[in-house]
């Protein structure tokens, strides 16, 4: 079994930050998003990995590395143009073989591990008619956003349709599928859609009206697409979730601590109110200000006279005399600059930012 991460891509939803860095390399809880699903490869046992890499290679590859940091061998793709999902695996040919594998969206993350999901489907696939895929699915209040898989009375998978306006179940496509080498086949056979893209949907689609069998599996543990400022706010607030305490850098004695909070070494915490779960990065600087609950502070940052809540600072990034931010995404290096005089506030309305790096921003 190979693993495949899709790691190119455009990342539009996720601007101004994509302009200037991946967006699979956005930090949660201090930590990028494809690390993530790195991770869940290994712990279930997949440590030949390939990974798709578009326009942002360069920084992509030297955030992994070889990936023997992570207990896996990478062997990079390099995909031309962002042509698709089903693209992805036309691309990846070559380190695919005859190999079964498993395809993780880089941006996606999922509570659950893969385990259940590879049992399930060697299971299956030891039977006489056993599938040649297998999809994650996950219930979800608003399926006309998402890839959605109709099932019939057998609880088959017999169609996928991509955000249809009247969708056929509640059941979204999960950014997890499992593959055997019949989806080459189907890759190769598809034409582009509507939006000039190779569909995954459509490959799967085609596997089914070639007479294969498609597995399904429903997800238990939350999953969210981060490619989208919300999204990856919330995926932060869960991950943060699961915080434990641990302090290596200095907090002094006015400094009080609520809740689990991480502190690495090198950052100092002078005179705050930290509202755990937060993670300040190292070598940050927090003075005079209220963060937390929900906040990452990356490496580097400066968070003076403040109040931050529920959102993910990149490297960096100083927030000054702004009394109360909440539910921001602030670029790599980018400054927000308050009125001098104000002191970090619990409740009003408080500034909402997404913006890139290197930005200045006076309130
Ligand atoms: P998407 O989020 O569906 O696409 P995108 O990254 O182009 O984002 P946006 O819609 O905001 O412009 O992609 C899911 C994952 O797959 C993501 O990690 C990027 C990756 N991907 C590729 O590697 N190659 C591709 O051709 C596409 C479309 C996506």
């Amino acid at each position: 079994m190979k693993g495949l991460i899709l790691s190119g891509g455009r990342g539009t939803r996720l601007r101004p930050i994509t302009y200037t860095s991946a967006k699979q390399l956005v930090p949660v809880a201090n930590k990028p998003i494809l690390f993530y699903a790195l991770e869940d490869m290994v712990e279930a046992g997949i440590t030949d990995i390939g990974i798709i890499v578009g326009e942002t290679a360069e920084e992509v590859m030297a955030a992994v590395g070889d990936g023997s940091r992570f207990g896996a061998t990478v062997t990079w793709i390099h995909q031309p143009d962002p042509l698709g999902l089903a693209h992805c695996v036309l691309v990846a040919r070559e380190f695919l073989g005859q190999d079964d594998f498993v395809m993780y969206l880089g941006d996606n993350m999922l509570e659950q591990g893969l385990q259940p999901l590879l049992d399930s489907f060697a299971a299956a696939r030891s039977s006489a008619d056993g599938p040649s895929a297998s999809i994650l699915l996950s219930e979800v209040p608003d399926p006309h956003r998402f890839g959605v898989a109709r099932l019939d009375d057998a609880g088959r998978v017999v169609e996928l349709v991509e955000k249809p306006a009247d969708p056929p179940s509640n059941l979204a496509l999960v950014g997890v599928y499992l593959f055997t080498p019949a989806v080459h086949e189907a890759v190769a056979a598809i034409v582009p859609s509507e939006r000039g893209e190779l569909e995954i949907t459509d490959a799967i689609g085609w596997l089914i009206d070639a007479g294969h069998t498609v597995h399904h599996e429903l997800l238990t543990g939350w999953w969210l697409d981060t490619g989208k400022k919300d999204p990856l706010l919330e995926s932060n607030r869960r991950v943060l979730e699961t915080l434990e305490h641990r302090v290596e850098g200095s907090v002094d004695a006015l400094t009080v601590v609520d809740g689990p909070v991480v502190v690495e070494p090198g950052a100092t915490v002078v005179d705050c109110h930290l509202v755990g779960p937060v993670v300040i990065g190292a070598g940050a600087r927090l003075a005079a200000a209220r963060v937390g609950p929900d906040v990452a502070v990356g490496a580097g940052c400066e968070i003076v006279r403040s109040g931050v809540e529920h959102s993910v600072l990149l490297d960096g990034a100083r927030i000054s005399d702004v009394p109360r931010m909440v539910d921001s995404l602030v670029g790599r290096g980018t400054a927000v600059e308050g009125a001098p005089g104000g002191a970090p506030v619990a409740s009003g309305r408080g500034v909402r930012l997404m913006v890139g790096d290197d930005c200045v921003i006076e309130l």
